[in-house]
């Protein structure tokens, strides 16, 4: 200590006092979402918020993950904690590097000697302009994928040949609605607009493939009390995702019920002229069957299809299109319909997506698809997951036409 002055350690406490209330402010900016983006009209403060903090956070979470082993959904919770209140001092810790590794290069370059000043003034010139440049470009497209495109709509079109399809259901009209996780990152009024687009597609039936909340079991009233919004002969059908078990599956089943929808994990129901029903129908009929989420419930195809007649053509709603890995060649799944991948959300130029929450990589990532025995239609999703943006991935309606072979 001799030789030290007192006041460098004073510089330091404050400096680790200031790091401290950083990171309180950002846990803070994270928890009151709880609070605030529930309630209107302070909803859309809370979610910026939320959002804001998370995005600080963002760079030393990745890094916690990759720590910290994610062994269950519980785990998140921790790297949240981790991450919120340890981001400050990572920041600090970056910065010192970054600073004696300029101080260690400048001393290094004023050794060499410089022949011309002039040109060495250019050059860094250059180099701030080009570092300028690239900072409002990322600025630029970061906002653009925070703001802008997690407010647009794509509607996606397929037209499925499905054997032994009777008459009746030639050019009848599904229209699939996945992942609309509800919580700090969408909002229900966007959720709402979708939903209102949905309806002036006027389909002969909804489907629903999970992930209707996100973040907190608060989400669950509202998040699937929307879906009251839906109308159409038929009604709507569900399945329940991993965001739904996590926040509470009774709960997220109980309010899915109250809004008119049937939910159908390991079960099915067969549409005639005459509405949905659950008893098996021999002739003219076409089965809608779910299946449990993947992740968090059981997979059992035996159950979903249980008693459906082999002439019988068979649509299948899982919300992990991984599921599609399972089917095996007796069984009769003419379509799968899914969500969960989002697309991988953000999609960049020449890579591609750099996230694709699959055991199969990019295979199911979205659109068309192809599982080893049955074709399997992929939607890119409404809302946000993870990381609160999304690029050349927008929220999508998936609209489906059957045709008869
Ligand atoms: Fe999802």
């Amino acid at each position: 200590m001799i030789g030290i002055p007192v006041s460098y350690f004073q510089r330091k406490n404050r400096i680790y006092l200031l790091l401290a209330c950083a990171s309180v402010c950002l846990a803070l900016a994270i928890l009151q979402s709880e609070f605030l983006w529930l309630k209107p009209p302070l909803d859309e403060i809370g979610r910026t918020l939320y959002k804001s903090a998370f995005f600080v956070v963002l760079p030393f979470r990745v890094l916690v993950a990759f720590v910290l082993p994610r062994i269950d959904h519980h785990w998140s919770l921790l790297h949240h904690l981790i991450s919120t209140l340890g981001a400050p001092f990572f920041y600090y810790a970056v910065f010192r590097v970054a600073k004696r590794l300029v101080g260690y290069f400048r001393a290094k370059k004023l050794r060499v000697e410089r022949p011309l000043d002039s040109l060495f003034d250019r050059r860094q010139f250059l180099a701030r302009s080009a570092a300028g440049s690239f900072g409002i470009a990322v600025g630029g497209v970061a906002g653009y994928s925070a703001i802008v495109e997690p407010g647009e709509l794509a509607i996606r079109n397929y037209e499925i040949p499905i054997r032994d399809l009777p008459d009746r259901f030639d050019g009848f009209r599904i229209v699939q609605i996945s992942d609309t996780h509800y919580g700090p990152y969408t909002s229900a009024s966007f959720i709402r607009k979708v939903l209102d687009r949905a309806n002036e597609l006027s389909p002969d039936l909804f489907v629903l493939t999970g992930d209707y909340v996100h973040f907190t079991p608060r989400a669950i009233p509202l998040g699937t009390e929307l879906f009251k919004m839906l109308k159409c002969n038929l009604g709507a059908v569900a399945v329940l995702g991993n965001h739904d078990h996590w926040e509470g599956a009774n709960a997220c089943k109980e309010g899915l019920h109250k809004a008119g929808v049937q939910t159908i994990d390991n079960s099915r129901v067969f549409l005639s002229a005459a509405g949905l029903s659950d008893a098996p129908l021999d002739r003219d009929s076409l089965c809608i069957a779910g299946l449990g989420d993947l992740w968090e419930d059981r997979v059992s195809f035996d159950e979903a299809l249980r008693d459906v007649p082999r002439s019988t053509p068979c649509i299948v709603l899982s919300h992990n299109p991984d599921a599609a890995e399972l089917v095996r060649k007796n069984d009769r799944v003419d379509l799968m319909l899914s969500g969960h991948t989002h697309g991988g959300q953000i999609r960049l130029p020449r890579i591609g997506a750099p996230i694709a929450p699959s055991q199969f990589g990019k295979k199911y990532l979205g659109g068309m698809c192809h599982g080893p025995n049955c074709p399997v239609v992929v939607s890119r999703g409404i809302g946000l997951a993870g990381i609160p943006l999304r690029f050349q991935v927008p929220p999508e309606l998936v609209q489906i036409s059957l045709r008869q072979v």
